[in-house]
């Protein structure tokens, strides 16, 4: 398999994508990313993956090296050099090449990657059967909200999870729930959806936003504020929500089963709604 990458303006075989030893993304981790799905060959929530990534950018004060229309066409161009149907669009920007220094360098060009990655998403066996997840401290830095790529701590997350038999890890902090390695972690208790309102702790998921938009549209009744471990443990239901998993079913956490054990159905609906709504909203 050997996919088409986009780098730098270029679309290059995968085997000729290349970036310099001096790129503040390796040095630094100073860059942010997006990942955008695609389903039957479209964009899910493109605008805003999009917006996002501005404000990211915007907090590291990187300028945006495209404009929207501009990516719009080399997410378009990445899918058709592909074939692309159905998985993600990984793209991340960093500050780019420079001598290796703390302070910021004034004139890198941003580096801009672009690339896909082939997967089944929609017909998804842990969405069938739901996920478990261990609970770990939330030791990572306190700009949550800001997608950039120094992701060791999430990584490390997954690894105690799966080591643990588990699939995900949830962060904990001060006892309450902040979110998941790589998803937005939500709650159900008497019908209501509890969810961490948006703060510099947690990523303002596009997802989380898109779900919460379509359950107050269902006439949900939905709460956004901090809940704790072992409200969570509590739970009728438990789900977490990210691009490439929309919303998926959380069943134990560490050693507590949620809802007896099995998908709720909650979290069956919005998955649903989102999937329905999100595929005739895609371009
Ligand atoms: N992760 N929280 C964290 C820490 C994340 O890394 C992600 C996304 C989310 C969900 O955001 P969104 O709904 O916009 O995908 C929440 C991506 C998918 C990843 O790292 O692969």
């Amino acid at each position: 398999m050997s996919r088409i990458v986009y780098v730098n303006g270029e679309y290059v075989p995968e085997e000729e994508a290349k970036v310099s030893v001096f790129d503040r993304g390796f040095l630094m981790a100073d860059g942010v990313y997006e990942v955008t799905t695609v389903i039957d060959g479209r964009l899910i929530d493109f605008d805003g993956h999009a917006a996002r990534l501005v404000r990211s950018l915007t907090e590291l004060e990187m300028a945006s090296p495209l404009a929207r229309d501009e990516l719009l066409e080399i997410h378009r161009e990445l899918v058709r050099r592909n074939d692309l149907i159905e998985g993600m669009i990984y793209l991340q920007i960093t500050r780019g090449v420079a001598d290796r220094e703390f302070t910021y360098p004034e004139d890198a060009a941003p580096t801009v990657v672009l690339f896909t990655q082939a997967r089944g998403l929609v017909d998804s066996p842990a969405a069938a059967r739901g996920i478990a997840v261990i609970s770990i401290p939330d030791l990572r830095w306190r700009r949550r909200d800001i997608k950039t790529v120094q992701l060791l701590y999430p990584s490390m997350g997954k690894m105690a999870a799966v080591k643990a038999g588990a699939n995900d890890a949830w962060m904990v902090e001060n006892g309450f729930v902040t979110e998941g390695t790589s998803n937005n972690a939500h709650i159900v208790k008497d019908g209501r959806i509890i969810t961490r309102n948006l703060s510099n702790d947690i990523l303002h998921g596009i997802t989380r936003a898109t779900v919460l938009k379509f359950a107050r549209e269902a006439q949900m009744e939905v709460e956004e504020r901090p809940f704790t471990l072992e409200e969570a443990k509590e739970a009728d239901e438990a789900f977490v929500t990210s691009a490439s998993t929309f919303v998926t079913p959380v069943v134990k956490i560490d050693e507590t089963a949620i809802g007896g054990g099995a998908p709720g159905p909650v979290a069956k609906r919005l998955r649903e709604i989102y999937l329905d709504e999100t595929r005739k909203a895609a371009i």
